[in-house]
């Protein structure tokens, strides 16, 4: 029997009005985790797809002196280079209204991720968990955050009954090593969202959700089909 998924999805026929409304619904959430507990977390994916958010999210007025930003996975390069998601994160969101916004990165300069692995850990371990709002997107080959097909450390990464909060990922399809927040940990969220665009993504997911063909195995499915958070999708063409 399929599962009943735990998850909506929110169409729009413009990306400018997916952007703009997932911007909203964050920014909504960040302010209410202010009101209620004086500060705020967020963990966002990098990739193409969320860098018109990015620019939305960092005009919206509220305190972002009081909200920690940090990444659900990076390729383990420098901030210099232009494959990095805190360089993303910084050019695109860290500005205007959100300049004031902490960061903590999980690119650590070390050599591997494997040898910055504690310290990744230990600044995600000081994190004000749970995060308020996670942001994920999801590449043409169904991976999400850095939870790639045939990664070395896939089945570690998606085991909700293990602890670790950071994984180093190597697989063929990620261009690069990689770090990424575990399943487990991203699931530690009072809200989670899908962002995808494109015919090819929306019909990926409509077979991830139901289990079909290759999307059976595809690893965003162990994000629709969990039961602790239910998943938002936002969709545009
Ligand atoms: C990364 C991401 C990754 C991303 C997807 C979608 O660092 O690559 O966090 O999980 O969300 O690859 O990427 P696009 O938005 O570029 O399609």
């Amino acid at each position: 029997m399929t599962p009943s998924l735990n998850v909506t999805t929110h169409s729009f026929t413009d990306c400018n009005a997916q952007a703009a409304a997932l911007a909203e619904r964050i920014a909504d959430r960040l302010r209410a985790a202010l009101n209620e507990r004086g500060h705020a977390t967020l963990a966002v994916s990098g990739g193409s797809t969320p860098k018109n958010l990015f620019e939305r999210l960092s005009r919206e007025t509220l305190d972002w002196g009081r909200v920690q930003i940090t990444l659900v996975d990076e390729r383990w390069v420098p901030e210099t280079d232009e494959r990095s998601n805190a360089r993303l994160v910084q050019s695109l969101l860290l500005q205007h209204a959100a300049a004031n916004a902490t960061f903590v990165p999980l690119y650590t300069g070390d050599a591997t991720p494997e040898a910055g692995l504690a310290t990744a850990d230990a600044r995600i371990a000081a994190l004000a968990l749970p995060f308020d709002a996670v942001v994920l997107g999801m590449g043409d080959d169904g991976h999400t955050a850095s939870f790639f097909p045939g990664g070395d450390h896939l089945a570690e990464a998606l085991d909700l009954d293990r602890s670790a909060r950071v994984l180093p990922m190597h697989a063929e399809g990620a261009g690069e090593p990689r770090i990424t927040l575990t399943l487990a940990t991203l699931l530690e969220t009072r809200s989670l969202y899908l962002l995808v665009s494109g015919a090819k993504k929306r019909d990926l997911l409509a077979d991830a959700r139901l289990g079909l063909g290759a999307a059976r195995d595809y690893p965003v499915r162990a994000v629709l089909t969990q039961q602790r958070v239910p998943v938002a999708v936002y969709w545009c063409p």
